[in-house]
């Protein structure tokens, strides 16, 4: 039997709606739950996942091999090596510039290989070759637990092969402006999404982000947890200073928290230091919502076994441990 794993896309329409942060985020709670995890990076502009985590040297020279040539089947070298670590133990395939140029490379290899075997370019399954990389060709589900892609939403065939390779969505919503989705619409994009790869794509659940304390974002989030069109298992508050702080820490808002890391001004100047960041209970609060979010992902929608508990240790500070309930699960015989 093929064994469970967690394959998620994290999508949402609009751009800044906190995807990247909550990759990261995930991944590295899926990392201590005990899970392998791998997080692949399609996003090639700045302020990618690849920076945040602090990898990636090679993402500016065309030379060095990448993602991108394993997909159009031109390697450089081993796919293993493209992997790199971060701290926290998350594998990251990294973003590189040519993710750029996708589409205009497939463009070309689509030419070159309709002229070849005579088929026409619309029987080409251009959605398909990220699918073949990861499951047909290395068979990662033999090495990971979880396999996460932070995809670039305004790609669509890097978008595409993304979906049509990890078939479920995780969609942060952020409340009000350009980021906000009327309920209807995120069905229906999924939907039309599936019929255009005919494949079946699951929505794990929708997660409202960024959430203030105004009516109107308290009203918006709670529109969303009151439907049953999609599973809704937390809200993640607006937590600005946290969050930008995973770009100092280059890890999670677990490792944040953990480290105590906090920008401040100093002398006219902006630093970031380990140890100075008070440990406030919405911020932990935060931690715990996150906690559950990946645990809903792993059991409810994957149904992958875990470790439910998370211990954090925070320097000076002591530990603070946190639980999911894993008692909405029905339990499943071997
Ligand atoms: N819950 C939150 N509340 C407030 N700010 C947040 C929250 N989560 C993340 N941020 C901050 O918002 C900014 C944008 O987040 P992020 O890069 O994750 O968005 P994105 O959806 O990946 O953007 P893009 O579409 O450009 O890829 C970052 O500075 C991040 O630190
Ligand atoms: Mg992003």
């Amino acid at each position: 039997m093929r064994k469970r794993m967690i394959t998620t896309v994290v999508y949402a329409e609009s751009g800044g709606t906190y995807k990247t942060t909550m990759t990261a985020n995930l991944a590295v709670g899926f990392k201590r739950m005990g899970l392998d995890v791998l997080v692949i990076d399609l996003d090639p502009q700045t302020g990618n996942l690849t920076s945040l985590f602090d990898v990636g040297k090679n993402r500016g020279d065309p030379e060095a091999d990448n993602l991108v040539k394993h997909i159009l089947e031109m390697p450089d070298g081993d796919f293993d090596n493209l992997i790199e670590t971060s701290e926290e133990g998350v594998d990251i395939i990294p973003s590189h510039d040519m993710l750029g140029d996708f589409t205009s490379n497939l463009e070309q290899k689509i030419s070159y290989e309709t002229g070849m075997k005579g088929i026409s370019r619309d029987e080409y399954p251009r959605f398909e070759l990220l699918y073949n990389l990861l499951w047909e060709q290395e068979q990662l589900n033999e090495e990971y637990d979880a396999v996460l892609i932070d995809p670039n939403a305004r790609a669509e065939d890097l978008l595409y092969n993304a979906i049509y390779a990890l078939r479920t969505l995780v969609a942060p919503v952020k409340p009000a402006g350009k980021g906000s989705l009327s309920l209807d619409g995120l069905e229906e994009m999924v939907g039309n999404m599936g019929t255009a790869l005919d494949i079946e794509i699951g929505l794990s659940c929708v997660v409202p982000s960024g959430v203030g304390q105004t009516n109107a974002h308290r009203q918006y989030r709670d529109q969303f947890e009151n439907t049953d069109a999609f599973a809704t298992p937390v809200s993640i508050g607006s937590r600005e200073s946290l969050m930008d702080a995973m770009w100092e820490a280059r890890g999670s808002a677990f490792k944040v928290v953990e480290e105590r890391w906090k920008t401040y001004e100093e002398d006219e100047e902006m630093v970031s230091k380990k140890g100075e960041r008070r440990v406030p209970d919405r911020e932990l609060e935060t931690l715990d919502k996150l906690w559950q979010l990946a645990g809903f992902i792993a059991t409810e929608t994957f149904d992958v076994d875990v470790d439910d508990k998370l211990v954090l240790d925070i320097d000076d500070y002591g530990t603070e441990t946190m639980q999911f309930d894993l008692t909405a699960k029905p339990e499943v015989a071997d």
